[in-house]
């Protein structure tokens, strides 16, 4: 028998729903030609929701959550929510109570897609972060105190244990291994860990022996790198070929990928997934609700499909995932632009060629 997965899709806000849409259509195809099926199951929290019934996301959809092979997200953000509110409430609170605890951003040019880079091309933008997704600034530890006054005190604290470096950590190292056997390009490069551990000297410490040691004692054959994470951001702009798998914790994990996300053609192709590599995990394109372009039929649905591909391929579907990168490759290089409304093509019809080519 076929074997099924069971994914639960939140469409969100915005243009949520219809990037979804097509990241569907091209899972189907996919799944048509690789021999397995899916459910679906639409669940409706986002912000248009909470307005109208002041519910964010309630502890039993987590539990239904659980039962799913993976979930599948569009955007979450409304105009009219305060900023804080929906992030919290859903995205965060999906990305702890399910322990996704790695966020992994590849950050890949392809051919066709326009870079802010002057001089860099697919050949030299093609790797991918791995950001710790569960503890850190993350975290919400600290407080206020004589708030409104002149006195007033803020802390935030960036909170991490060794077992949730280090379990991130094995899992770039592994990631780096199966990476290196597919590509001696690849191979060449080293890993890099990303911190600031000449200011932050707890944690960047923390980070930094966590990483020498299980390096030097489980992975010798890898070449390792670090890099402070300011001066990572001027190698992601001007030697962006540098880097194969990069290692950081969460908030520098926050701030880079979006840099990451403008140097391989920007938030209509960037994709992300929460993974919890022993539970449920989350793919989501990086782009948010994008209000102004909703229900118009021009936003990129390609970061959504790109997120579908990531899906399938930690559902172990690899041939299927990889179907569908040469399918986007096809399209990308027929597309005008790969912004909003300047594609040459509408979000369905970027979702029919796809599906159409995998
Ligand atoms: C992201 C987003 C989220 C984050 C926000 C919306 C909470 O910026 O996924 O990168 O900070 O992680
Ligand atoms: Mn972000």
């Amino acid at each position: 028998m076929a074997k099924t997965y069971k994914i639960a899709t939140i469409p969100g806000d915005g243009t949520g729903p219809e990037v979804v849409r097509e990241a569907i259509k091209v899972v189907n195809a996919a799944a048509a030609k690789g021999g397995f099926k899916l459910e679906y199951t639409e669940f409706d929290f986002g912000g248009t929701r909470y307005l109208r019934t002041g519910e964010t996301l309630p502890d039993s959809a987590i539990d239904a959550f659980r039962k799913f092979d993976t979930l599948f997200l569009g955007a979450i953000g409304h105009p009219d929510v305060k900023p804080g509110i929906l992030e919290t409430g859903i995205l965060l609170k999906i990305r702890f109570a399910l322990d996704q605890y790695i966020n992994l951003r590849p950050v890949k040019l392809y051919p066709n897609v326009e870079t802010p880079l002057k001089d860099k091309g697919p050949e030299h933008i093609d790797f991918v972060v791995i950001r710790e997704n569960t503890g850190g600034i993350y975290t919400s530890q600290g407080g206020a105190t004589r708030v409104g006054t002149a006195d007033e005190i803020a802390t935030q604290l960036m909170v991490y244990d060794r077992r949730s470096v280090d379990r991130c950590l094995k899992y770039a190292f592994e990631l780096k291994k199966k990476r290196n056997a597919q590509n001696p390009k690849y191979a060449a490069k080293p890993i890099t860990l990303i911190h600031k551990r000449n200011v932050l000297t707890y944690c960047g410490d923390l980070w930094y022996r966590a990483f020498e040691e299980m390096g030097e004692q489980q992975y010798p054959e890898l070449k390792r790198d670090y890099n402070h994470v300011d001066a990572a951001n001027m190698w992601f702009v001007k030697n962006p070929e540098w880097f194969d798998v990069a290692v950081t914790e969460n908030l520098f994990g926050d701030i880079i990928t979006d840099l990451g996300a403008m140097i391989q053609g920007g938030l209509g192709v960037a994709s992300g997934g929460n993974i919890n590599p022993e539970g449920v995990s989350m793919f989501e394109p990086m782009g948010g609700s994008a209000p102004k372009y909703a229900r118009m039929n021009v936003i990129n649905p390609m970061a959504a499909i790109g997120a579908s591909m990531m899906m399938l391929d930690s559902l172990g579907e690899t041939k299927s995932a990889q179907m569908i990168e040469a399918a986007m490759i096809a399209t990308m290089k027929k597309m005008k632009s790969q912004a909003a409304g300047k594609m040459g093509f509408s979000t369905t019809e970027v979702g029919d060629m796809v599906a159409g080519m995998v």
